[in-house]
């Protein structure tokens, strides 16, 4: 089974593509077979930051039905051993789709023959995003240094503890658990899940305890890219022990990716950025986040409804 990394992070314009695409690269030059999956409905640009020009398929076509299966969306790139999937032709926005049309989705994507399977998320914290960025433990967040982009990432780490709290809620029928922690504390809601959780735990020790293992599988890494001289770099590490704290969830920081200039140009280029500018800082960066990513033994799928 592929090793699925979901990148996403709360606001737009922190670098998902950027490091989805360059990530990409360093696992495809490393031998693994991979394929990227432009997730970002309505706004993909994946293909820009790799530079491919435009593919004649797209993921519409496999939501669409005009081809059977979503193996017939990849295309080949020119470096080899990376495939990718686009969403450039897509007219749908992600919060369009239909719940049985993202369930297909999710389901073919994990099986996909690939090693790695990375997927560029869309901003925002949409249920549909969410789903995605839940279909393995192992989410990538990236967030800049600015207090607005790290407020997202709390942001869309609420929402996917919200989510599992309801999927676990009705997986192992809670919902009457719930409604007696909310007459208990009108704080109680999904609005509140550290409250709800708790109070969970309260009315039943061992069921809470299931929900609570639930969240605990869940392993995040964060990505501080952007990160400019006047920045703390120590600021990823810090958001990340803030979450761990707060809501119990595992995060490890990957690392920080320096500003630079060059990526811009790399973008009007449409050219890789690693291909043109590989001496830099922000490269040599890239290659310490991979080798974080690469390390980290991940645990596998774990989503109610998509693994099988
Ligand atoms: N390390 C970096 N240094 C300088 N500029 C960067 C860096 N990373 C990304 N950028 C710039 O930030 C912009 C946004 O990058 P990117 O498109 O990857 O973000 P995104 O999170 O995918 O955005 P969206 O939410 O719109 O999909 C790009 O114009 C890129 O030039
Ligand atoms: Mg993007």
């Amino acid at each position: 089974m592929a090793h699925i990394w979901p990148i996403g992070g709360g606001k737009g314009g922190t670098g998902k593509s950027f490091l989805t695409g360059n990530l990409g690269i360093l696992l495809a030059k490393n031998g693994y077979r991979t394929l990227l999956v432009d997730i970002d409905f309505g706004t993909a640009n994946l293909h820009t930051v790799l530079g491919i020009p435009h593919p004649e398929t797209s993921i519409s076509d496999f939501i669409n039905k005009k081809v059977g299966t979503l193996e017939e969306t990849v295309v080949t790139t020119a470096i080899p051993n990376l495939y990718f999937i686009s969403s450039a032709l897509n007219s749908l926005d992600i919060t369009n789709i239909v719940h049985e049309q993202k369930m297909r989705l999710l389901r073919s994507i994990t099986k996909l023959p690939y090693e790695y399977i990375l997927l560029d998320l869309g901003a925002g914290t949409s249920f549909n995003t969410i789903d995605f960025f839940m279909i393995s433990n192992s989410g990538i967040l990236v967030t800049t240094a600015e207090p607005t982009s790290i407020e997202n990432i709390y942001r869309l780490i609420r929402s996917v503890y919200i989510r599992r709290i309801r999927q676990e809620l009705k997986v192992h029928n809670f919902r009457v658990l719930a409604e007696e922690a909310k007459t208990r504390d009108s704080r109680a809601t999904e609005q509140n899940p550290e409250i709800l959780l708790y109070i969970i735990k309260e009315i039943d020790p061992e069921r809470g305890r299931v929900v609570e293992q639930s969240l605990r599988g869940f392993e995040f890494k964060l990505v501080l890219n952007q990160l400019r001289k006047q920045d703390d770099p120590n600021i990823g590490a810090l958001i990340c022990k803030i979450i761990e704290r707060h809501l119990g969830l595992k995060i490890h920081f990957i690392g920080n990716i320096s500003f630079d200039d060059h990526v811009h140009s790399s973008i009007c280029k449409k050219m890789p950025f690693l291909h043109i500018y590989p001496y830099t800082q922000t490269a040599s960066d890239i290659r310490r986040c991979y080798e974080n990513m690469v390390s980290l033994k991940e645990t596998q799928l774990c989503i109610h409804g998509v693994a099988e």
